[in-house]
């Protein structure tokens, strides 16, 4: 059977790094408080100017040259984000003409936190339904220019990067297993930025107002996250034909590391099962899953044969998961 396998991936962080003490002289908070409630050490930023494209395109650079795959072999570049440097066009065009892909289709994805499965659902539609061969995914996300540093409640969860797959058909048992999406749009409130869009342009009377920032309903967000994370998993391994005691390595949404562990604990994974990039690289948003699965491939920590979990939920609501025969 012919299934979609990814065979290369890759990263890219921007060279500033904000420790929480650095936040800590911007704004009433603690590192204390940061690493007690998020598990967030520090979190990379993009320089002015220094838009999604200009991280996602490093990263599926990165992941073509280890998945071994000219830019002119790839049909399809989806680039999941929240960010885009533009309304229009999109992100992903912009990361195909920098990276020469230029027999391919391009579009983006926008499910937030969710967005990096839901790409990797899509690509796998197309590998295993034979219309594309060598698709490319791509996460990125350029957030920190647009947080409002005065507002600690969001300003210190949220960090920039990408992360990147190459998928490529291949016969036999290794590749993408199953994937499944989930949504609950009342639950659109719960993390929104209401200005920006067609609803509430920007106007001189909004512009720099709390519209225009993320607002974000942490506690209730935490209660949905754990039972999505734990639903998503488990209907990704059903319908995978596997149980949890099949999964090798967990790569979970990195949205905050007690939200990480209580999901784990529910589904019964070991801490060593779990790969959490956090402390580091905080919420990347669409790009944390590719990000997190690249430094675990490599580190060594996903060998050929494993069985691979990965689970999101996000703003929308949005969660999904995928299993992977690596
Ligand atoms: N530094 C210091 N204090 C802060 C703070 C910060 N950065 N942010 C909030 N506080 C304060 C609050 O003002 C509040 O003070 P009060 O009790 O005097 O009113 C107190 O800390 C507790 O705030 P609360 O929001 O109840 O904390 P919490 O335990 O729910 O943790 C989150 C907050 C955001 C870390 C947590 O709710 C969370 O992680 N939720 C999920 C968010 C998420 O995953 N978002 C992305 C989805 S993909």
């Amino acid at each position: 059977m012919q299934r979609a396998r990814i065979t290369g991936t890759g990263g890219f962080l921007p060279e500033t790094v904000w420790t929480n003490a650095k936040l800590e002289s911007i704004m009433d908070t603690s590192d204390e408080w940061i690493r007690k409630r998020t598990g967030i050490g520090q979190r990379h930023l993009a320089a002015a100017g220094e838009g999604s494209s200009d991280m996602g395109t490093p990263a599926a650079r990165d992941a073509l040259a280890h998945a071994g795959v000219a830019p002119e072999e790839v049909d399809l570049i989806i680039c999941c984000t929240t960010m885009p440097d533009y309304l229009f066009p999109a992100t992903a065009c912009l990361i195909q003409d920098r990276i020469g892909a230029r027999n391919a289709g391009a579009f983006d994805v926008n499910a937030a936190c969710s967005g990096f499965v839901c790409g990797l659902a899509s690509a796998n539609a197309y590998i295993r339904s034979g219309v594309y061969r060598t698709v490319v995914v791509v996460g990125a996300e350029s957030q920190t220019n647009r947080l409002n540093w005065e507002k600690r409640d969001t300003a210190v969860l949220f960090g920039d990067g990408a992360g990147a797959v190459v998928l490529q058909a291949e016969d036999g048992d290794r590749g993408i297993l199953s994937t499944f999406l989930g949504s609950d749009g009342s639950g659109g409130d719960l993390l929104i930025i209401p200005a920006g869009g067609s609803k509430a342009p920007v106007t001189k009377e909004n512009a720099g107002g709390p519209e225009c920032d993320i607002q974000m309903k942490g506690a209730e967000l935490f209660k949905q996250a754990t039972a999505l994370f734990e639903e998503a998993s488990t209907k990704a391994l059903e319908l995978a034909g596997l149980s949890l005691e099949d999964v090798d390595v967990f790569v979970p949404h990195q949205a905050n590391a007690r939200i990480i562990g209580a999901a784990a604990k529910r589904l019964g994974l070991p801490d060593e099962k779990v790969v959490m990039n956090i402390e580091r690289v905080a919420n990347t948003t669409s790009a944390s899953i590719p990000l997190a699965l690249h430094e675990a491939v490599a580190g060594g920590r996903v060998t050929e044969g494993d069985t691979v979990l990965l689970a999101s939920f996000g703003a929308g609501l949005t969660w999904g998961a995928a299993v992977i025969r690596w």
